[in-house]
């Protein structure tokens, strides 16, 4: 049987985990939670995929070449997630489950934090468990699909 496919998106600041406020992000790098994804994937038979950029177009890119390649998504927007109307626009073409993972609890900090513009068209959004939320989505995706 062919292998389900999974790629992992993350957007702006995501590659400074460890510079980051650890009590919002966890202690973390960014490779040691693709480390854990990528176990998580292996697990679960599937084949995952990363991808991190801090440039919104490039991320549009990344999701439209995802077309008709990928069978999941876990996006984390990172700070997009609030205004980009552009990543929303991409990731609603998709015909795939689509998790939003947030590591903090965006509902818990600034107001500006309260409003995902991309959650809105995810097929669902974990948010507030740190890097275990990137699993719980994986894990997800491969009994939605
Ligand atoms: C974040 C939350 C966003 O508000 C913030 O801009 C980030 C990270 C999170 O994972 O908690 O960069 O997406």
């Amino acid at each position: 049987m062919i292998k389900k496919r999974i790629l992992i998106i993350n957007g702006p600041n995501i590659n400074m985990l460890k510079k980051r406020n650890s009590n919002h992000y966890g202690i973390k790098s960014l490779e040691e939670i693709q480390k854990l994804c990528k176990n998580k994937a292996n697990e679960l038979n599937m084949c995952v995929d990363f991808y991190q950029s801090n440039i919104e177009g490039d991320i549009v890119t990344r999701l439209q070449e995802a077309l008709g390649n990928y069978d999941g998504i876990v996006i984390n927007p990172a700070a997009y997630t609030h205004y980009s109307i552009a990543i929303r626009d991409a990731i609603e073409i998709l015909d795939i489950p689509i998790i939003e993972v947030h590591l903090s609890n965006i509902h818990k900090r600034e107001e500006f934090r309260h409003k995902s513009l991309t959650a809105e068209v995810c097929t669902g959004q974990i948010c507030g468990l740190g890097y275990i939320g990137y699993l719980v989505a994986i894990d997800a995706i491969s009994q939605l699909i």
